[in-house]
């Protein structure tokens, strides 16, 4: 672990993994095809981030919006879900690592719900990283969601609706840096909230191509950010 990607130790890394499509396809092969490779980037992934003393990495799996999708993509999909949350449970438990699957659930079905209590529930005790992977997950949704609460609330009590409403654990901190890959650069109501202050870095390389040394640049870019969080620069100042 270098100087500057060590700087990232016990932050929040959300990333939007896309492309796995585009990858398949200039294969010629199908998309589900990008979808298992992608899932086999998730493990590389979850794998480095721990290495790195990352504290929160927040996945996007599945936006609300996927559903539009044609049905045996969703269906791959979420058969990929449920055997990476059946799978890698234990795996991670091992490794102190924690899972929580955050979004809605009603729409889910009962053989993805089951994994995910099950997941959550055998790695409970991880401390060393949490890997949140955001499945039928919208922020628009979840900031509704929080607002229909209803009662006084301040930014704090908010942030703490927002996690509750979509499943989340308490205490998570905001997000640090967002990542996408798959040369798009826009957010497609991801953590929109919890992103107010995240630094963005854009990826040209397909979600299935993204490994350790990938995240290293990404590493290595988000330490020579300057974080001012609105404020002026004290040591530039006056
Ligand atoms: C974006 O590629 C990816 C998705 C919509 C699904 C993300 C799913 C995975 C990475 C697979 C497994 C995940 C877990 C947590 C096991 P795209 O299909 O939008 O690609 P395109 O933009 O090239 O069409």
């Amino acid at each position: 672990v270098n100087q500057s990607t060590s700087q990232f130790t016990g932050q929040h890394l959300a990333i939007i993994m896309d492309g796995n499509g585009r990858w398949a396809t200039r294969r010629g092969w199908p998309r589900s095809a990008g979808h298992r490779a992608g899932a086999e980037a998730v493990r590389r992934v979850i794998s480095a981030a721990a290495d790195r003393g990352i504290g929160v990495l927040t996945l996007f799996a599945f936006s609300g919006d996927n559903w539009q999708r044609p049905a045996r993509e969703v269906e791959t999909l979420m058969n990929l879900f449920r055997r990476f949350l059946r799978r890698e449970a234990a795996q991670c438990a091992r490794h102190g690592i924690r899972l929580n699957v955050i979004g809605r659930r009603d729409r889910l079905g009962l053989p993805l719900n089951s994994a995910i209590d099950a997941a959550e529930r055998q790695t409970r005790s991880g401390t060393r990283l949490l890997v949140r992977v955001a499945v039928d997950y919208s922020a628009r949704d979840s900031i509704v969601a929080a607002a229909r609460e209803g009662g006084p609330v301040d930014r704090e009590d908010f942030a703490r609706r927002l996690g509750a409403v979509s499943h989340g654990l308490a205490g998570v901190p905001d997000v640090d840096l967002l990542i996408r890959t798959g040369g798009e650069r826009r957010l497609s109501d991801f953590l929109l909230w919890e992103s107010a202050y995240a630094e963005l870095y854009f990826s040209g390389v397909m979600w299935p191509d993204f490994g350790a040394a990938e995240l290293d640049l990404a590493l290595q870019d988000f330490a020579a950010r300057e974080r001012r969080f609105g404020r002026v620069d004290m040591g530039r100042a006056g």
